[in-house]
């Protein structure tokens, strides 16, 4: 059976999440995203994915520690973050220094798994604001993993923006067979090994269909820039074959729960900027146009679409989106991995020859 994009075909069994697309439900190894949101830190969660149970104890003093402990960058890569041409993106930055990564002595899957987690917030961090010419800020150890990021980004330590940013990394670390995600499986099911399969997971997540598209919806706003444009450009992008970015999406077909928690945890904030009430009134009517314009298609809004508008919110770089979406991800991409090489087959699909 020939499936282009193997759209509807199951090809892994997993136990880290499930996808509900037609009610908009996902959850992670059996409970609700929205829960976990309110009640756990990323720390918690991510140990949740990687080991299926939550920290408590020793266990979690001992995961917290580690974590901690391997956010320093080790001096070949500040060489490499140094010596990399300035007009690289951050997501080729990202990519090329990770494959780099040196995990002889560290130990197995799980804590090299760790020390990915640790060092991703890191390397972005550093070549951000080398290339800003800002002075770099070393990690602090009294910081949580998300604080100490906010930390490392901006040279100040804020509370609330560390919790905004964690929502987004609670509700984002994780989602099924998304092609990243596939891409990292495909890799390591050849018992190659996790840095190259995270490497592999990095070069897809950069394209602006998968984790590229919140700097996609930005240009959007700011192209319809007045409500009374939306119609006009969304019109206009149609008639030219153009994704509106920020929607559709392979499995949802209806809201993307992610989007809906992004959205609330702005709308929750004491003042709704102006770009949020544009972004609101472009996703109404967008979905109107969309519904009469694809009738065959349900198109909602996806979690890019409201990541873009939590970017904005902290006011961080557009530069920097698709790089802060693979430091969450990057927990998803390593259970998969350990997952994969529990119960490995290679990957290799056929492929239907057309040709003379
Ligand atoms: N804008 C306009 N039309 C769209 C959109 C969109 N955003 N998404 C889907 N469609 C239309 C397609 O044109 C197609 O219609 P047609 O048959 O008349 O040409 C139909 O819907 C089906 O599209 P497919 O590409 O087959 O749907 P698929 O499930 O493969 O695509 C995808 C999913 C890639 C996310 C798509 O919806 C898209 O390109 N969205 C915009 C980019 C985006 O926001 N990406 C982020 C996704 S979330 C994430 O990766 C974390």
């Amino acid at each position: 059976m020939f499936q282009p994009g193997l759209k509807g075909v199951t090809a892994v069994e997993t136990k880290l999440s499930n996808i509900n697309g037609e009610e908009g439900l996902l959850t992670y190894r059996g409970v609700p995203v929205q829960q976990l949101v309110e009640n756990y830190s990323f720390e918690e969660v991510a140990h949740f994915l990687l080991h299926g149970e939550l920290p408590t104890g020793e266990k979690w003093v001992a995961f917290n520690q580690s974590l901690k402990e391997s956010r320093c960058l080790p001096d070949y890569m500040i060489s490499i973050l140094d010596n990399l041409p300035p007009e690289l993106c951050l997501m080729d930055v990202l990519r090329t220094t990770i494959s780099s990564f040196n995990t002889n002595n560290i130990g197995d899957n799980n804590k090299i798994a760790l020390q990915l987690i640790a060092i991703f917030p890191s390397i972005i961090a550093y070549r951000y604001r080398k290339m800003s010419n800002l002075p770099i800020v070393k990690p602090d150890m009294k910081l949580n993993h998300i604080e100490n990021f906010i930390y490392m980004l901006s040279g100040k330590r804020n509370e609330l923006n560390a919790k905004i940013l964690e929502t987004y990394f609670i509700l984002t670390m994780e989602h099924g067979l998304n092609a990243s995600t596939f891409s990292a499986r495909v890799t390591i099911s050849t018992e190659s090994d996790m840095v190259s399969a995270i490497t592999s997971a990095l070069g897809t997540m950069k394209g602006p269909l998968h984790g590229g598209a919140p700097s996609g919806v930005i240009d959007l706003l700011e192209e319809i820039n007045t409500e009374d444009r939306i119609c006009e450009v969304i019109h206009n992008k149609l008639k030219n074959k153009d994704r509106i970015m920020g929607f559709g999406h392979r499995i949802y077909k209806t809201t993307d729960p992610r989007a809906e928690s992004l959205k609330n945890t702005i709308i929750k904030l004491n003042e709704l900027p102006d770009w949020m009430s544009l972004a609101l009134k472009t996703e109404q009517e967008t979905i109107e146009i969309l519904r009469k314009e694809k009738p065959n298609y349900k198109l909602y809004t996806n979690v890019e679409y409201y990541a873009a508008a939590i970017m904005k919110t902290l006011e961080l770089d557009s530069t920097l989106f698709t790089a802060i979406f693979s430091a969450s991800r990057i927990v998803g991409w390593c259970a998969h991995v350990i997952e994969q090489l529990n119960n490995n087959t290679i990957f290799r699909p056929n492929a239907q020859y057309v040709g003379e």
